[in-house]
């Protein structure tokens, strides 16, 4: 599969099939995953791999943030939504931003920069999980709980996304887009 075609028939997939993704396959979408640009080089990624008992193990915990969040009247969004499509799926690999909570003069270009930076390496692991013909969502429903989730993983990086993987068990059709008039301006003299 070329990368047009993969562009063109990548969907988000909320359903998956109760079927494991092969390590070695997890790992080679990583190691593309890592082939993205980045600021600087600054390759400001990390990645966490949640399988199995772990993966329910977060599923648990954003359980109880939504639970907790309905108790308190807090919105929800699509977090239950999301939180279906993790249990669903093989894999969860957690994103993970290692210098906005470390560099002392960290400030509002760096963070633009280096969240780019994670934007690319996060679409270019859709894109190669594509051409595996698998299914995958890009998560940020993790901010209900991401202190939870740090916590739990003993993490003092910053969450920036959450990606599920596994075999589709839905075809969407496209989700619409606005028109090319309406998004791009030719700038003229
Ligand atoms: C930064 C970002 C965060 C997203 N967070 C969520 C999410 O938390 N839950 C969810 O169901 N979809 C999430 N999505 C998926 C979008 O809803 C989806 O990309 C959009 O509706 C377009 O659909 P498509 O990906 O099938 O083209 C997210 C996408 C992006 C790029």
């Amino acid at each position: 599969m070329d990368v047009i075609r993969a562009i063109e028939q990548r969907r988000s997939i909320r359903k998956f099939k109760d079927k494991m993704v092969p390590k070695e396959i997890i790992e080679k979408i990583l190691e593309l995953a890592t082939k993205a640009p980045s600021g600087k080089n600054r390759q400001p990624w990390r990645f966490v791999v949640l399988q199995n008992s772990t993966k329910d193990e977060m599923v648990r915990i954003m359980e109880d943030s939504l639970n907790q969040n309905k108790k308190e009247n807090k919105s929800t969004g699509s977090l239950e939504s999301s939180i279906n499509s993790i249990n669903e799926a093989s894999t969860v690999v957690l994103v993970f931003n290692v210098f906005s909570n470390f560099e002392e003069d960290y400030n509002h270009n760096r963070l633009l920069t280096d969240t780019q930076s994670i934007g690319a390496t996060i679409q270019t692991l859709l894109l190669a999980a594509q051409d595996f013909e698998l299914g995958t969502l890009w998560i940020c429903d993790i901010f209900y709980c991401d202190k939870e989730i740090s916590s739990w993983l003993n993490s003092k990086d910053e969450l920036v996304a959450a990606v599920a993987i596994g075999y589709p068990n839905q075809s969407p059709y496209p989700r619409p887009r606005k028109s090319l008039e309406e998004v791009v301006i030719w700038k003229k003299r």
